[in-house]
This record gives C-alpha cells, structure tokens and sequence, in this order.
C-alpha cells in the first residue's frame, strides 16, 4: 500500500517543525510543506528543501480555486499556523474540503479551555473549527497542553536561562495547586503522526500529554534537580483576573497590536490554566476528548523530570530562538 501523503503548514515554526521531525520519524508518510512565497528563501525552508522534502508554494490568503490546485493528491494536510493568524485558515479549510482530502487538522496544540469568552485564542480556533464542520469536512483537532518549554521559572545560579525566558513562570497563580497538562514541544510531533495515522482519531478530539503537574510540582522537581531554592511569589486569582480585564482593555484601544493581543492571551492562558483549571484530563474528556496515552500506550513521552534534567544538561532549545537550525 502507497503511504498517505502529508501536507503540512507552518513546517519552520516551533510547533510545525515539532511535527515535521515526527511524522519523519514515524516513517509511515510522504512528507511535503507548503510555504508560502514570502518565506521561499528561508535559510530554514532550503535546509528542508535540501533534505528532500517536498516544498509547495501558496499564499493561502489567495483564490480558493488556485490553493486548490495546490493540494492536488494530499491525504492529510496539517495546519501549525501561528497563534495570531488563527483566522487565515478559513479559506485553506475550504480549498482543503474542495480538494477532497481525507483529514484536515487545524491548528489547535493548545491547552484545553471551553469556547467561549474564556480564552480569544481558543475562541479564533474554535471559529477555524466551527468552519470545518460546517464544510462537512473530517477532522481532528489536536491539544497538546502547554509545553514544558514555557514552564519553567529560571534557576537563581542562571543555569537555565540559555533556554528560559526572562521573567516568564517567575510567580505561581492561586495557590500554585491546579493540575495542567503539560508536554514536551519535542514530543508533539510524535504524538500528532500516531494520531493522524490512526481512524479512531477521525473527527474526534484527541489532547495529548507527558505530565500532570502543578505550578508548585514543577517548582518542587526543578528544586530537586537543580539542588537550588526557588522563591515563591504567589499572585492572588483576583490579580489574575484584573491583569486579564487590563489586558482586554489595552487590545480594546489599539486593536490591531500584535504584542498587545500575545498580551490578552498570556493573561487568559493563566486565568483559563491556573483559575478556572480548564486545563486538565478530567475536564479534557468532559468536553469530548480522547486521551492520546490510552490510544498509544507504547510510545512514552518525556515526564517533566526528564526535561528538567535535559535543562541543566543544556540539551533544550529556547523557543523562538534560531538554534533549532544550527
Ligand atoms: N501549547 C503550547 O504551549 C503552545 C505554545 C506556543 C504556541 N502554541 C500553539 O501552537 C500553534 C503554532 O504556533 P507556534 O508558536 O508553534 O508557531 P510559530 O513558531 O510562530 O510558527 C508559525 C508558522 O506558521 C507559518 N505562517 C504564519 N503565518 C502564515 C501565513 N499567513 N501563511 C503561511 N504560513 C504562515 C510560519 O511560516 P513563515 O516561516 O512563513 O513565517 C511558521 O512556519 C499555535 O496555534 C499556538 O496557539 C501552543
């Protein structure tokens, strides 16, 4: 039997490149990325383009009728599109469903939070979402917790700051208990090829995950990996709450701000994590999700202690940053 071919968006992001090397890996796909025209010379894109892989070139805010013709003989295609260009996967989403292929995964790979007013960006998914079955167009949508990367406070000796950005994760919210799922970004891909080679996971929901932990749990375990004493500074849910209204309001004034939206979703991401406890398995399966470690028992993920040790060995790549390219 031919293997499925993949195609993938988003392929030189954080999360997109996370699933390149695991669908790779998987060895069960034909892989292919789709850039767009802007990004073509890429030092990231050549690197690709010289392994092999396939590189196909569209502008997806362009007519529907030419992405289209783009897509012609994809079985999957996979969207790992930026957290602030949620939207521009409407019309790929309709190219995708006229072109006929068999499963569209949206960019979700977030944390679990209902629709609704909680979150802007679960809300800007959901719409992507809500679009796709509308279409009639099978699915699966894919959450992965919130990444290990993005959870870990620095280390007084410095010792991680290679890796960790300054001031993120350096207060503990509530009282620091709320379970989250976390996952390594590293495992993120091997998750989504088991998960999209998989028809039980066809228009289904499926959240993945290495750990449960909370705030105070991650603090404990890099205190005991380090050997060092981290302060505790805990921020009260009614300050989580107000710097989400401030957050709101400073978007409300000047709309079209990047950074002042990457600031209205910091700020829901601790209200939906730490407040509400959205995040997390018992609610994940409320709202209709499989859980990816009952459908794949064989394939164990990184715990967070093991990413800890990965830390102090300088074996992680801060993300955001080039490194994952040197
Ligand atoms: N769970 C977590 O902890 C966590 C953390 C961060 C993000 N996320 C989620 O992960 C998802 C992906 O985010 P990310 O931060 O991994 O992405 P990223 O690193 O910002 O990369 C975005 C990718 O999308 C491509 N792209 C952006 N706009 C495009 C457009 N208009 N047309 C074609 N390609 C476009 C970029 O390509 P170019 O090379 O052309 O720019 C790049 O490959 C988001 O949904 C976000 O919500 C989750």
């Amino acid at each position: 039997m031919s293997k499925q071919r993949v195609l993938l968006l988003g392929a030189t992001g954080e999360t997109g490149s996370s699933i390149l090397t695991g669908l790779l890996a998987f060895d069960k796909f034909e892989v292919e990325i789709l850039i767009r025209p802007s990004s073509t010379d890429k030092p990231e894109v050549e690197q690709l383009s010289a392994k092999g892989i396939r590189v196909r070139i569209a502008d997806i805010s362009g007519p529907v009728d030419d992405l289209v013709s783009v897509l012609l003989g994809v079985d999957i295609f996979i969207s790992a599109i930026s957290g602030t260009s949620q939207l521009a996967q409407m019309d790929i989403a309709t190219a995708v469903k006229k072109a006929g292929i068999k499963r569209f995964v949206p960019c979700c790979f977030a944390t679990i939070c209902p629709p609704g007013n909680v979150m802007l960006l679960r809300d800007e998914k959901e719409e992507v979402n809500q679009h796709i079955k509308k279409l009639f167009l099978p699915y699966t949508i894919i959450d992965v917790g919130y990444w290990y990367q993005l959870s870990c406070p620095r280390l007084p000796s410095g010792r991680i700051d290679y890796a960790t950005f300054p001031g993120m994760n350096a207060s503990l919210h509530g009282d620091g208990e709320a379970l989250n799922i976390l996952t390594d970004l590293r495992d993120v891909g091997h998750f989504v090829a088991r998960i999209v080679y998989d028809e039980r996971t066809l228009n289904k929901s499926v959240f993945c995950w290495g750990d449960i932990l909370s705030e105070n749990q991650v603090y404990n375990i890099l205190e005991e990996v380090s050997g060092e004493k981290l302060e505790r500074h805990y921020i009260s849910a009614a300050d989580v709450e107000a710097r989400v209204v401030h957050a709101t309001e400073l978007l409300r004034e000047d709309p079209s701000n990047a950074r002042t939206r990457v600031g209205v979703y910091s700020a829901q991401y601790d209200y939906s994590k730490y407040i509400r406890a959205d995040n997390r398995p018992e609610y994940a399966k409320y709202l209709g999700y499989l859980d990816a470690r009952e459908l794949y028992p064989n394939f164990v993920p990184k715990g967070f202690r093991e990413f800890a040790v990965d830390l102090l060995d300088k074996k992680v790549v801060r993300p955001y940053s080039s490194a994952r390219y040197n």
